[in-house]
């Protein structure tokens, strides 16, 4: 068994929160993290961009890190209303969230263009978290592992390596409804995107982190955290709350708790 990547947890708080409010918010989980004891975690928010230089630069000195939720594929010029990833990687920013749904649903973001802004955000050495994940009416007609396979090979840069890429696997109807696939189902979903990236990165890609999302929160998050191939959590709505967020990050299980069976190249 080789030794599973380090999990990750990050909390997307999307177009929530104001100046105070998530500054407060910031600052908690940062205090925590700095008293904390127990299995390793990387731990990462993505609060709206009106927040996100300001963070950047309090947070600068604590181990958590922040992220962004979006950024044009572009890198410079006559965009008006873009940020691109250089700019998100100048204030400060280890990742960028890339793909969501909300993004593909709300501004018809295909693949190509995903691919384009993953490479723009790994061009930055920032690390791209990029989403897939099967529609409701997907999973219905038995076509979830078909989505996800297109999603991620269209997706994911032909450079993308554990230094510069995260998947995170959210099934677009768990999102923000308090369902969730079960355990089995997730163990189906991570083992087939395991068995991609092997295929896409060989070995490499058995450190490349695959998170789960939707609808995590403080009661559910010890056992998807302990689903094989579970390498941490793209959290939303538990990610508001200091209490809630900083419960998913202690359910982190330790090294010796996790199973993640690694395959042998023909
Ligand atoms: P919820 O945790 O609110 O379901 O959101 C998940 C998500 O979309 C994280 O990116």
């Amino acid at each position: 068994m080789a030794n599973a990547p380090i999990p990750m947890i990050a909390g997307n708080w999307k177009m929530n929160l104001f100046h105070n409010d998530g500054h407060a918010l910031a600052n908690d989980i940062a205090e925590k993290m700095l008293g904390r004891v127990g299995p390793s975690v990387d731990v990462a928010i993505c609060p709206p961009l009106t927040l996100t230089g300001s963070i950047c630069a309090f947070l600068s000195a604590t181990p958590l890190r922040v992220g962004a939720q979006d950024c044009s594929p572009l890198q410079t010029g006559a965009h008006t209303g873009d940020i691109s990833a250089e700019m998100i990687a100048n204030l400060g920013c280890a990742c960028c969230i890339v793909g969501h749904s909300e993004r593909r649903r709300d501004h018809g973001e295909t693949n190509q263009v995903v691919h384009a802004k993953a490479e723009s955000v790994q061009r930055t050495r920032m690390t791209a978290i990029i989403c897939i994940g099967e529609t409701e009416a997907e999973r219905n007609a038995g076509k979830t592992l078909e989505v996800v396979t297109k999603q991620l090979q269209e997706s994911v840069p032909e450079g993308s390596g554990s230094a510069n890429a995260v998947i995170a696997y959210e099934p677009v109807w768990a999102i923000g409804t308090g369902r969730t696939p079960t355990n089995a189902e997730i163990a189906e979903v991570h083992q087939h995107i395991r068995d991609l990236l092997f295929e896409m990165f060989d070995y490499d890609g058995y450190a490349i982190r695959i998170l789960y999302g939707g609808s995590v929160n403080e009661k559910n998050a010890n056992e998807i955290l302990r689903v094989p191939h579970v390498n941490g959590a793209l959290v939303g709505g538990a990610s508001l709350k200091a209490d809630t967020f900083w419960q998913i990050i202690e359910a982190v299980p330790k090294p010796s708790e996790v199973s993640a069976p690694v395959r042998v190249k023909a």
